[in-house]
């Protein structure tokens, strides 16, 4: 995706963890996340902030610990770490609805690699108490209509923020349409930052249904399984 240039303006700025890298983010960002590559279902996703004075918040699950001193958070950090390469992102400051981050799920499929790409569903994951992360299973999340989320969260959306989700969903699919032939589905993640800017956060080859189940309106999760037939 970064090799497009529609695209890279809402990719987070990402680079491969080392104690270096960390430091050098808390410093830019203040916060900072750490994601295992190839990860799934928000599990050991890590969120660091510099709360100055050489002390750091570290946020992993519902817990949260102050640590002071580098060397002690980097031990604390790496002792959380799945057996896994981490990335470092800046934490986006994603919209809240009454202090719970939510990000969105754009589902997008085709029938084949000659036909188009339809987006099919999407919807907002809003995370649990204390999570910052949004994954509904994990976090004992909600499933929301994106709608209704934009309006009841601290977004300051502008008039052109749901056409631009569908604008990025689908140079998404094209993108990585014309890398993976075969793909025929992407559940893709966006967060929406506080300022009503759309972000990249992954794209999902195997996405769950569930949580379109999980909307009261089925017409999305109908559409999708009727997609996914043939
Ligand atoms: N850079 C980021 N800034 C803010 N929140 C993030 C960021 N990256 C991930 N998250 C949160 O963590 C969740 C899980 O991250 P994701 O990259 O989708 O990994 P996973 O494969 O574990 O689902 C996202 O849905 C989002 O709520
Ligand atoms: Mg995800």
């Amino acid at each position: 995706m970064v090799k497009d240039e529609l695209l890279l303006e809402y990719l987070p700025k990402t680079r491969v963890y080392s104690p270096e890298e960390l430091w050098e983010y808390a410093e830019a960002f203040t916060h900072v996340m750490l994601k295992p590559s190839g990860g799934g279902g928000g599990a050991g996703i890590i969120q660091v902030t510099a709360r100055g004075e050489e002390k750091y918040l570290v946020h992993s699950g519902s817990r949260q610990r102050l640590v002071e001193g580098k060397e002690a958070t980097i031990r604390y950090v790496e002792s959380l770490f799945r057996p896994k390469t981490y990335l470092l992102q800046p934490r986006i400051p994603l919209g809240n609805i009454k202090g719970k981050p939510f990000d969105v799920r754009v589902m997008i499929q085709r029938r084949s690699n000659k036909e188009p790409w339809v987006i099919t569903g999407w919807c907002a994951k809003l995370a649990g108490p204390g999570f910052v992360v949004t994954n509904v299973a994990r976090s004992r999340g909600k499933v929301l209509p994106i709608q209704t989320a934009i309006k009841l969260s601290n977004i300051k959306a502008g008039p052109h923020l749901l056409r631009d989700i569908r604008m990025i969903a689908s140079a998404v699919a094209n993108r990585l349409g014309r890398v993976y032939p075969t793909l025929r589905e992407i559940g893709l993640d966006l967060g929406i930052d506080v300022d009503g800017k759309p972000w990249i956060i992954e794209a999902n080859f195997r996405p769950s249904l569930a949580l379109f189940q999980k909307l009261e309106d089925k017409t999305f999760y109908k559409r999708i399984v009727s997609m996914r037939k043939r």
